[in-house]
């Protein structure tokens, strides 16, 4: 029998630069999607697929972070005495019960799996879950969830959340060289990480969720710098083949937006305020108005 998934990981000690100058002071998990915090729609996600404890790797500057899942009593009291139970009901759900939240720091951005290796000594013997809070995904039952239920059909491993991509975006992705293409899993043959389309295996893409075997940590130990001098989650879960260890990918059902870019994160608001009932009128009402207008209309 395949160990339960209960941790997840939560790298947030990116810079951030492609949202400065906002990110100078504000963590790119903190942008507002609508008016949640991305980080919240990725705890959400983790406590779907029967996550209870949250490991955070921050850095310097991510103070917002701690405090938004901290209680806030002043602020529960002001809402209580107003009667607005729905937002009290909110602000209650970003809170974190008393010890299921960890928090360890990046001291330096050396790139997303030294992020991981920094949370090893509170990771242990167990395989776990790391979610990049940037990738939001939209679908009827959330991407970990489908995950952890593949992963235990598949009887373990190392799984990564996948999505076809055209050729001209495979540079931005890491990349599986497939052994054998099931549908829904992918049997990993080996991972590149950020190929030049004439060099990409496949254009089978990995995106923002894993589960991880504590192998990785090990290879993730020896610190080897891989693409853009960073070390690389995808070369540690590479190693993980070479050493005969099942690896998978997953196409995962749901849309993904990549909100790490400013175009995506504007796309995901789009989309998540058109579902919204509070809003969706209103704002769509808006959008038609500014297609009439030939998308000229600015403020
Ligand atoms: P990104 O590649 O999106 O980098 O990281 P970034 O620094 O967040 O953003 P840009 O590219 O400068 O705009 C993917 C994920 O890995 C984490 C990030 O916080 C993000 O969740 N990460 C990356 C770390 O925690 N540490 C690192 O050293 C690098």
């Amino acid at each position: 029998m395949t160990k339960k998934i209960r941790t997840a990981v939560f790298p947030v000690a990116g810079l951030g630069t492609r949202f400065l100058p906002a990110t100078k002071s504000i963590p790119k998990e903190m942008l507002p999607l609508v008016d949640r915090p991305l980080i919240q729609y990725a705890i959400d996600e983790a406590r779907a697929a029967g996550i209870t404890e949250f490991i955070f790797v921050t850095a310097r500057g991510k103070s917002a972070l701690e405090d938004y899942f901290d209680r806030a009593p002043e602020l529960e009291r002001a809402l209580e005495a107003k009667g607005a139970t729905d937002l009290l009901a909110e602000v209650r759900n970003a809170t974190m019960p008393s010890g299921a939240i960890a928090y360890i720091r990046q001291h330096e951005a050396l790139g997303l799996g030294h992020a991981v290796w920094c949370a090893r000594r509170l990771l242990g013997e167990r395989p776990f879950a790391v979610i990049l809070a940037d990738d939001v995904i939209a679908g009827d039952t959330p991407c970990l969830r489908q995950m952890v239920d593949a992963y235990e059909a598949a009887g373990g491993g190392c799984m990564m959340a996948v999505m076809d991509v055209p050729a001209s975006q495979v540079s931005s992705y890491g990349i599986l060289k497939v052994a054998e293409d099931q549908g829904d899993l992918v049997r990993a043959a080996g991972l590149v990480e950020k190929p030049s389309p004439e060099d990409a295996p496949s254009n089978v893409a990995v995106i923002g969720r894993y589960i991880l075997t504590p192998e990785v940590l090990n290879s993730l130990g020896q610190k080897k710098p891989g693409a853009g001098g960073e070390i690389q989650l995808t070369d540690a879960i590479a190693e993980q083949i070479g050493a005969g260890l099942p690896v998978h990918g997953y196409r995962f059902r749901g849309q993904r937006y990549d909100c790490g870019s400013k175009a995506g994160l504007l796309r995901a608001t789009v989309a998540f305020a058109l579902a919204r009932d509070d809003l969706s009128e209103d704002f769509a009402g808006y959008l038609r108005q500014l297609a009439r207008e030939d998308l000229t209309v600015g403020w």
